[in-house]
């Protein structure tokens, strides 16, 4: 059995029939956009679901929502959502319209290339039900670059057109652990300025997301180098270079880094599921925690 076909299972198969079905009565084209592509290229598992359409969006995703027992709602112009419960989860489907005259103008309205991928709703269908390869249409070159693993800009002013891309930036290399391309890294740094223009609950998602334990020392080094970390929290400012007794040799905002590192090392250690061997011995053996100890945390 090929991976794709554990990891997406039928009733997936199902709902994406049933959504091509009525959009093609609809007369409306039908592709897969975006994560959902790259999830399906990486067979990572996708709950949910993004469809670009044309047509009349709204009335299309109502009715579908009708027909799969699901919920609708009208999120914003550019994105309707379909919710559907089943006995195994919950499955999300944004219906959104068609950016520009053609899929490959959409596709160059997108963040980054590895999303700015689409396949033909039925060709995805082929794809989970015979296991024919996908294709998708891909004309910034994105299955070269997730081949490779580097994440870069679909063009210049990808994070001027949406400075919360900035976040998603380091939330897809921390994912996939892409490294950013040199012309995107600039980018980046020159419009870190920009990230405050961002809805605060926007940003707070994103954070929260990026700051998970195990990798976050190192998320907010890549923010501070890149001018996000003090731009978010421009409280850090006076700690950079201001100097405490001597018996630190640290500064503040160094400090205040190696803290947040030492705990993660700490909980790394604490955690009482991990074997011996992976975990960092940075406290003296008579500190260690005994493994008693370590069970009642
Ligand atoms: N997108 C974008 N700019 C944003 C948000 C989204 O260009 N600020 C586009 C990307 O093509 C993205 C798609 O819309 O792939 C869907 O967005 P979203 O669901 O937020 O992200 P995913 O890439 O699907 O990531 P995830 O797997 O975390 O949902």
């Amino acid at each position: 059995m090929k991976k794709n076909e554990k990891t997406y299972n039928h009733h997936i198969v199902n709902y994406l029939q049933q959504i091509n079905h009525t959009l093609h009565n609809h007369k409306s084209q039908a592709y897969l956009v975006g994560g959902s592509v790259r999830n399906l290229l990486l067979q990572e598992p996708c709950i949910d679901w993004d469809i670009a359409t044309d047509g009349d969006v709204v009335n299309s995703a109502r009715q579908i929502a009708h027909t799969l027992g699901g919920f609708f709602v009208h999120m914003h112009d550019k994105a309707n959502r379909i919710v559907i419960k089943d006995d195994q989860q919950e499955w999300i489907f944004d219906l959104s319209p068609l950016q520009g005259e053609s899929i490959e103008a959409d596709l160059h309205k997108r963040d980054f290339t590895i999303n700015a991928l689409a396949a033909p709703l039925t060709n995805v269908l082929d794809h989970l039900n015979r296991g024919t390869e996908l294709a998708p249409i891909d004309p910034l070159n994105g299955m070269n670059d997730l081949a490779i693993k580097q994440l870069r800009m679909v063009q210049d002013r990808v994070f001027q057109d949406d400075p919360l891309r900035m976040l998603r930036a380091v939330r897809f290399m921390r994912r996939y652990h892409l490294t950013l391309e040199k012309h995107t890294e600039q980018a980046l740094t020159r419009d870190a300025p920009l990230l405050p223009q961002v809805a605060p609950e926007r940003i707070h998602e994103e954070l929260y997301t990026i700051l998970q334990p195990q990798g976050a020392t190192d998320v907010l080094r890549f923010l501070d180098k890149h001018n996000l970390l003090t731009t978010l929290i421009p409280e850090l400012l006076p700690a950079r270079g201001m100097p405490q007794p001597s018996l630190h040799h640290w500064d503040i905002l160094d400090h205040s880094l190696e803290t947040v590192a030492a705990l993660e090392q700490l909980a790394q250690i604490l955690q009482p599921e991990r074997g011996d061997e992976d975990r960092p011995h940075l406290l003296p053996p008579t500190l260690q925690p005994r493994e008693e100890q370590l069970l009642t945390l």
